[in-house]
């Protein structure tokens, strides 16, 4: 039975939700392509589904046509987007999904890249095939919002992320910890979904972070680590430095020391000499462009207060996350404050959602 706002029926919308649960799953994972999920259904019983590989190959359409237990013609195939219709690094898989007689296929966005948008359509109803689109479109857009982004804008979607306690402290000496166990584990979600997560050198030498992906099993997939360093302060006793392999760390600099620019480069660092503005800083927009060229498409900022702020005054994060303890630190000692709540509150109003882990409050921003 097909709803009153459109022409799905609600066990359309069950399988395009499956399909689009097993996109979500990949998000982050599927390098320069986009994470779509694939489910086949043949006589109202599902024969097959499929995912983007890791690192984008083979296609989600291509691994639900392999994996089905019965024969997938006159199937109905239920994709997140638009199949692809060109030759790349694979066959295209609108030729698959002929070749292989599937009956009906509902997709629910067109792709936005050039070599693609909307053409499979017509290709596949030349071979008469029944394809229908739109189907669940505003949570497919939603989850290929930074998909989107990067092709039009050439840019990362970047994701900031703060912790603070209920004081508004983001370091304190007195105690380093300010969310909880469960708030760490979202964290790690994050630096998951991300393929990059930048610091400054500020905060790496006082903090000396592993800024790995700690979830169990997932630590391959840790993100590249970038770190803002205008005078190569860098401590090279730091885990950062010692864990350097495989151009899994960039560094932007803007400095003549060319002991540490050897020491660096030597160890497997990707150094860019990074030219300062006017108030002595870098353009960080700069950056993000030239971050997405290396393949940067996710970038999770894990600011100090001075970084974050930055970012925040240039409108710059795409999404922001604010962990807040529901504890209050000793303003003793050396502590850092979060000045920035103001600037979340006037120009990140677009979207702003609330939920509580343990007692810790997550709030998440949207500009
Ligand atoms: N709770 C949390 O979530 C969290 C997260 C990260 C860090 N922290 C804490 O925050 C503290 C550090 O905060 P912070 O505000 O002092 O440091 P920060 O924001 O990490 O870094 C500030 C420094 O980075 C450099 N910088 C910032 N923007 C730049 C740009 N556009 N171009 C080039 N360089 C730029 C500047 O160096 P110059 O001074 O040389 O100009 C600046 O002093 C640490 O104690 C750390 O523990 C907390």
């Amino acid at each position: 039975m097909s709803t009153k706002r459109d022409n799905f029926s609600s066990k359309d919308k069950k399988y395009m939700k499956l399909a689009l649960d097993l996109a979500r799953a990949r998000r982050g994972l599927t390098g320069d392509n986009p994470s779509v999920g694939c489910v086949i259904v043949k006589k109202d019983k599902i024969i097959s589904i499929g995912q983007t590989g890791y690192g984008g190959r083979p296609h989600a359409e291509h691994n639900a046509i392999l994996n089905c237990f019965e024969d997938p013609k006159g199937s109905k195939m239920y994709i997140t987007l638009e199949p692809c219709n060109h030759y790349g690094k694979t066959p295209p898989c609108t030729k698959n999904i002929i070749k292989n007689k599937i009956s009906e296929v509902y997709y629910s966005i067109d792709d936005i890249d050039v070599k693609m948008k909307g053409k499979s359509y017509s290709i596949l109803k030349k071979n008469n095939i029944n394809v229908k689109k739109g189907l669940l479109k505003k949570e497919s857009l939603n989850l290929y919002e930074s998909y989107y982004l990067n092709r039009k804008k050439k840019l990362p979607y970047v994701i900031g992320k703060i912790a603070l306690s209920k004081n508004k402290i983001i370091y304190s000496d007195v105690s380093k910890k300010i969310t909880n166990e469960i708030s760490d584990k979202l964290t790690h979600y994050l630096r998951l979904k991300c393929d990059g997560i930048m610091v400054t050198s500020e905060t790496l030498n006082i903090d000396n972070p592993k800024l790995s992906c700690r979830l169990e099993g997932y630590a391959q997939h840790s993100p590249k680590r970038i770190i803002l360093d205008k005078n190569l302060k860098i401590d090279l006793k730091s885990y950062v430095v010692k864990s350097i392999k495989n151009g899994n760390t960039i560094i932007f600099y803007n400095s003549n020391n060319k002991i540490k620019k050897n020491f660096l480069t030597k160890k497997g660092a990707f150094l860019i000499n990074q030219p300062i503005q006017k108030h002595r800083n870098f353009d960080l927009k700069k950056i993000l462009k030239k971050l997405y060229l290396v393949g940067i498409k996710n970038l999770l900022v894990e600011g100090g207060d001075k970084l974050t702020k930055s970012f925040l005054q240039k409108r710059m994060f795409n999404e922001f996350y604010m962990f807040k303890s529901s504890k209050n630190l000793l303003k003793e000692n050396k502590y850092v404050n979060f000045t920035s709540s103001y600037i979340l509150n006037t120009k990140y109003d677009r979207y702003k959602t609330n939920f509580k882990l343990g007692t810790d409050k997550i709030t998440i921003y949207k500009r």
